[in-house]
């Protein structure tokens, strides 16, 4: 995904440009650039790789202007360099894209066949061509851009300023959000309200097929047919402290510490402290003639469905279904009539999860999505939002906004249980105790932060390293496993831990640690066996578990972390943070970029 800026300004907006692709910087960062018009004429600085090249350039040979636009780039289509760095420039504008025009290609040949060439290999630049041809055809810069939407095909949301029109910017969006932000005698454009949080919090979100036609005097709006349509205006509750580092190293570690926060806000927004049991609103559809639920997710969203299966069984003795979305949308995967199809994702704009969320839609599939940020195309396209309040997550790697889908999960695989009868009032309280109990345990976890960055020690040198788990902890297993490889390029696996004899056994020996998640539940004495089996075969053990089970097994191990003991629903929960904690201080051991690690992008808006 890549990020978008725009701003109409009453000062040299080069600044909040920079500033603006700065909070965009997480959604990808192969490359930067900005592009201004000034006085009738438009000008560039491109670069490559992160924003502190392009600010370099900025520096070095500086802009000044009141209307521009800016980029960050994860590359699609072309290698992330210079050329195919955006803003992307024609003989009569500038224009920046997030997304894919799918169609590139042909409408390329076209543009060939008049004579049109062009510098890059990306689909920005022959958007960009597209809509200058229109120009030389003597459109408006409204008109060019509509006929050139309506030539588009893919997913996308774009700005795009005028040579010799310095009160003038245009945005359109197609599967990509895009925002106006509203100011006072200026205006601006940005991929999310994080973009746009210190200028304005006066935000329209673009609707699918909307164009905006922005000056400074405000936006006029348009829908797919160019009727002009009204957006609302929201207030959002974005502040420049929420989306900076504070006076952590990384968003990572904030984002971190903040999940004893968090996850007591997400959880106080399911439970009514007054009867202390969860309190849902009604869904339509009876959770009594529901005969499965189907879970798509990616990366760590697919994690927290997987725990959420568990619990779905045990709690509501409901059949779950849960697959990576890349697989699910092309499945055909028959589904029940009615059913319910959950969509778990932090940003609520990852293409696969998407395109499967309307899989199931046309399937008439109930679609109920678990979502952490304010407006997304994921919470737009769904019949029921859980919003998670985890707050601006920044960090690619996901760590509060995971807590929180699983807290989300909990609440409902509880609330699913209660309507249909397979859960007492009892068991409910007893469940939710120890859901309101979290919070404070998570904070007890962050305490053990120095002993967790010692055991990292022992780790950042080695070439591979596994985690086992088994039942919930399975997942847990593999999210850590993601966190370390995602974060510290070291090759990790996570497996179910009954399932190592089966090959996976054959990895080990004494360069091979494996971390062991194993709450004191009821697989615990299964995974004390297949600890029993991993230290025969001389692998060193970094043992996860409460007092008990330390008390019982950790003498052997290499390193223990001793989490508290709670009841095994919640242990999920609280057993993700450690190994949060391990691989961020593996990755700074091993000196990568935490916050922004190679190759990757906040959320992937493409396939
Ligand atoms: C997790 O640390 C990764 N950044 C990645 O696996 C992520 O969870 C995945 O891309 C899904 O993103 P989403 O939750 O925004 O859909």
């Amino acid at each position: 995904m890549c990020g978008i800026v725009g701003v109409l300004g009453k000062d040299n907006v080069v600044p909040s440009l920079l500033g603006g692709l700065k909070r965009l910087e997480y959604r990808g960062y192969d490359s930067a650039g900005i592009a201004v018009q000034s006085e009738g004429e438009l000008d560039r600085r491109r670069a490559e790789g992160k924003l502190k090249n392009l600010e370099a350039v900025v520096r070095q040979n500086p802009l000044e202007a009141l209307a521009g636009i800016g980029h960050t780039r994860w590359a699609t289509h072309g290698v992330p360099n210079e050329t195919n760095a955006h803003p992307h420039m024609t003989t009569k504008l500038a224009l920046v894209h997030n997304g894919i025009i799918e169609n590139y290609q042909e409408l390329a040949a076209e543009l060939v066949d008049r004579n049109y060439t062009f510098e890059s290999e990306t689909d920005t630049e022959v958007a960009a061509w597209l809509i200058t041809s229109f120009l030389d055809d003597g459109l408006s810069p409204e008109k060019a851009v509509e006929a050139a939407l309506g030539k588009f095909h893919g997913a996308f949301s774009l700005a795009v300023i005028f040579k010799g029109h310095d009160n003038l910017m245009i945005g359109a969006r197609r599967g990509a959000p895009l925002a106006v932000g509203w100011g006072d005698g200026e205006m601006f454009l940005g991929s999310d309200a994080m973009a746009l949080a210190p200028l304005t919090q006066r935000i329209s979100y673009l609707e699918e097929d909307d164009w905006a036609v922005l000056t400074r005097e405000g936006a006029v709006f348009h829908d797919q047919s160019g009727a002009v349509v009204s957006r609302d205006i929201k207030l959002t509750q974005l502040t420049g402290a929420m989306i900076g580092k504070g006076n952590h190293r990384h968003f990572m570690m904030k984002e971190i510490v903040e999940q004893p926060a968090v996850i007591g806000d997400t959880l106080n927004s399911f439970f009514n402290p007054k009867t202390r049991s969860i309190s849902l609103p009604d869904l339509p559809f009876d959770w009594n003639e529901l005969t499965k639920v189907t879970i798509v997710a990616c990366g760590t969203s697919y994690y927290a469905g997987m725990v959420a299966k568990y619990w779905f069984e045990k709690l509501a003795h409901l059949p779950v279904e849960v697959d990576i979305a890349s697989e699910f949308r092309y499945r055909n995967m028959p589904l029940p009539k009615g059913g319910l199809a959950l969509f778990i994702s932090q940003s609520g704009e990852t293409a696969d999860t998407l395109a499967a969320l309307r899989y199931a839609r046309e399937q008439g599939q109930f679609i109920a999505s678990i979502v952490n940020v304010e407006e997304s195309s994921m919470g737009r396209e769904s019949d029921m939002v859980f919003h998670t309040q985890a707050g601006p997550e920044i960090g690619v790697a996901s760590t509060k906004a995971f807590t929180c889908q699983l807290v989300t999960l909990a609440c409902i695989a509880i609330h699913a249980g209660k309507k249909r009868q397979t859960l007492d009032h009892q068991e409910e309280a007893v469940l939710c105790q120890a859901l309101t109990e979290v919070p404070s345990r998570t904070a007890d976890i962050l305490e053990h932060d120095e002993k967790i960055q010692k055991l990292a020690a022992d780790l950042f040198e080695c070439r591979d390293i596994l985690y086992i788990g088994r039942g919930p902890g399975y997942p847990i297993a593999l999210e850590g496993a993601l966190k370390l490889k995602e974060l510290s390029y070291i090759h990790a696996e996570g497996y179910a831990a009954g399932e190592l004899k089966h090959g996976p056994i054959a990895l080990l020996d004494d360069a091979v640690p494996v971390i062991v998640v194993a709450p004191s539940d009821e697989f615990f004495e299964k995974t004390a066996s297949n600890m029993q089996e991993v230290m025969a075969r001389n692998a060193k053990v970094i043992f996860l578990s409460d007092s008990e089970g330390v008390e019982k097994l950790g003498g052997k191990a290499m390193g223990t972390i001793t989490l508290p003991k709670v009841n095994p629903f919640v242990a999920p929960i609280l057993y993700a943070i450690p190994v949060q904690i391990l691989a961020y201080h593996v990755a700074v051991l091993k000196g990568t970029d935490v916050d922004q690690p190679r190759n990757l992008a906040k959320s992937v808006t493409v396939e």
